[in-house]
């Protein structure tokens, strides 16, 4: 049994505003639901990004300023590789490594499997473990380049993107740089099929979260009695995942030893997922030790990638 994953569920569950963490959603089953999700039209996210990655790379390239030195190419949450294969493939003639940074072994082999086969000639160099861990680790090895893509960063409320962002300034040197793939405010009729889709693949994704407390914290959720229930508040720009119950009733988990009560419409919070603004994101990098040296939009402006660099004092 994981300890974690039980105190985690159980804080969640007994606050008065229920709420599970969205780190958990990505087991082996919620890994590949969210393959489908990015691989579906209404998920626009991949597609804007993978537009700039692609038809942008020199001046990407250009960007990161490595003048033909050796560098690493360091990427936070690198999930299945799909984007950065294609930069990757791009920055052949370039002499870099790739360090993918993840918590999961199994997450990093596969993505190894995969790199393999499409980049035999890659210099991978996989690093398992806490970003902020093998980040330090890394801090005086060569000029690098991090990688925080898919609006991975939307995730955390703007004070925690704050501190998460100043914390890798720590790690990072003069010459280094930081790539974050922001989400941005658009129409909300868009935002609002992404993140509840016709296939139901966000919904398996989002209810995959109760499968799993059921199967390894010995839970009794009835998948069939809790629906889905997505909110965008577009003046605030903040996508939220609720699982609203659809009845009163009690759910026991075993390896914890409790019961929970809950309300018909009651929900439980799953996940913040922030569009941004630009006024937004200079905002959050305020104070950082971080500043702005461009910004790299898709043809819709959907979508932007802020490469920043060290502020110099
Ligand atoms: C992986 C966190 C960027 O918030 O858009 C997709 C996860 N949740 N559909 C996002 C997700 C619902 C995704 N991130």
């Amino acid at each position: 049994m994981n300890e974690a994953f039980a105190q985690d569920v159980d804080d969640g569950l007994s606050a008065k505003n229920k709420s599970l963490p969205s780190r958990y959603f990505y087991d082996a089953i919620g890994d590949s639901l969210f393959v489908k999700i990015m691989n579906m039209p209404e998920y626009y996210l991949t597609d804007a990004e993978l537009e700039i990655l692609t038809e942008q790379t020199d001046d990407l390239i250009q960007a990161f300023g490595m003048n033909g030195d050796h560098f690493e190419i360091v990427e936070l949450g690198a999930g299945d590789g799909l984007k950065v294969v294609k930069l990757l493939k791009q920055l052949n003639s370039h002499d870099f490594s790739y360090a993918p940074i993840d918590i999961s072994a199994h997450a990093l082999s596969i993505l190894k499997e995969r790199l393999i086969k499409e980049l035999p000639k890659l210099d991978f160099d996989g690093k398992q473990g806490e970003y902020f861990e093998v980040l330090d680790g890394l801090k005086n090895l060569d000029k690098k380049v991090i990688l925080f893509l898919g609006s991975n960063i939307g995730n955390l409320t703007d004070a925690r993107a704050h501190s998460f962002m100043k914390k890798v300034a720590e790690s990072m040197n003069k010459h280094d740089k930081l790539l974050i793939g922001f989400d941005l405010k658009k129409d909300p009729k868009t935002i609002e099929r992404a993140y509840n889709d016709p296939h139901g693949f966000t919904r398996d994704f989002n209810l995959n979260l109760l499968t799993r407390i059921n199967r390894e914290l010995g839970g009794d959720f009835a998948i069939d009695k809790f629906r889905h229930a997505p909110e965008y508040n577009p003046e605030s720009g903040t996508m939220r995942s609720f699982l609203e119950s659809l009845t009163d009733q009690t759910v026991n988990i075993k390896s914890i030893g409790k019961r929970y009560d809950f309300k018909k419409g009651e929900c439980i919070h799953t996940e913040n997922s922030q569009k941004y603004d630009l006024e937004t994101i200079h905002k959050i990098a305020k104070n950082t030790g971080l500043r702005v040296k461009k910004e790299f939009y898709d043809s819709r402006n959907y979508f932007v990638d802020v490469l920043f660099e060290k502020e110099i004092k």
